[in-house]
């Protein structure tokens, strides 16, 4: 790719492995601790470098020599309808590793805008740029188990009613989903169990700055769904919302 909305450049991790290792460390501030434990995320996402090279977009600030943005995607085999599509991201992502048939479809894993370059509209350029390389490499549709951004703030609300919630202009009501749908997306579902994060309860205590004195549901900040205590063990599944974009 290499373009465009100066001073922000696009890249693929393929055209600049330089910027790539630069990022890996760009955006851990970015995501709450509790989310970067997945049990099975880094089966998926370490697979995408070097072999996808050329599906990861990275956004680089000229002004400031900085990476702005990121973009991770997983290209896998869809068959284009709803029962054939994976369940959440965790078996989208193993569906994506573990098949020996070529892919056919891009899904986006995780856009991330670092801090001090948020709220500027560059979640947008991100999608965009997914899109375009989705384009280039043949794979379609572009889909995205979206993490709805707000969820947090309504973490007792069932996914399937929040997803829907919208503004008076007609416009999710969730910021990041509403990305997704001004710039064409539609949803497909949504998915309660997700992104499983499991593990035993000294950890979630330590990831959450939280005491989880004895078993039971827990609601605990930045967790978009409750935590799960029992036996010693803290559970707990992120949902997500699927949507397409139609390429
Ligand atoms: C979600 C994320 C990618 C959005 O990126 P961003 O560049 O800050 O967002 P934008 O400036 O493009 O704004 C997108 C929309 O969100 C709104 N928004 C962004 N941050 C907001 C905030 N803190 N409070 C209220 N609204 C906010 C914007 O107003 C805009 O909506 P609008 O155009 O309808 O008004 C970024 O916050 C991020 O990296 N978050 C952590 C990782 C994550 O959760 N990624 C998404 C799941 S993969």
């Amino acid at each position: 790719m290499a373009s465009s909305a100066q001073p922000i450049e696009v890249f693929t991790a393929g055209q600049r492995p330089d910027l790539w290792e630069r990022s890996r460390t760009v955006f851990n501030g970015v995501w709450p601790e509790y989310n970067m434990h997945g049990n099975d995320t880094p089966k998926y996402f370490s697979a995408l470098y070097p072999k996808y090279a050329h599906l990861q977009v990275l956004l680089y600030d000229q002004n400031t020599d900085s990476i702005a943005g990121r973009g991770r995607t997983i290209p896998f085999r869809w068959d284009g309808t709803l029962e054939d599509l994976p369940a959440g991201i965790d078996a989208l992502g193993l569906r994506a590793i573990d098949d020996p048939q070529p892919p056919t479809a891009l899904s986006a894993l995780a856009a991330e805008v670092a801090e001090g370059q948020q709220r500027r509209g560059l979640s947008a350029l991100i999608i965009e740029s997914m899109s375009a390389v989705a384009r280039r490499a043949g794979l379609h549709p572009l889909v995205a188990p979206v993490r709805p951004n707000w969820k947090d703030r309504y973490p007792v609300t069932p996914i399937d009613r929040y997803a829907y919630w919208v503004r008076s202009d007609g416009l999710p009501l969730d910021p990041w989903l509403r990305v997704h749908v001004r710039l064409g997306g539609t949803i497909l579902r949504t998915e309660t169990s997700s992104l499983r994060i499991e593990a035993p309860v000294t950890d979630w205590e330590q990831w959450t700055e939280m005491t989880f004195p004895e078993d039971g549901e827990y609601v605990f900040p930045r967790g978009l769904a409750p935590l799960r205590v029992r036996d010693g063990v803290g559970l707990y599944f992120e949902p997500n919302i699927w949507v397409v974009h139609r390429l």
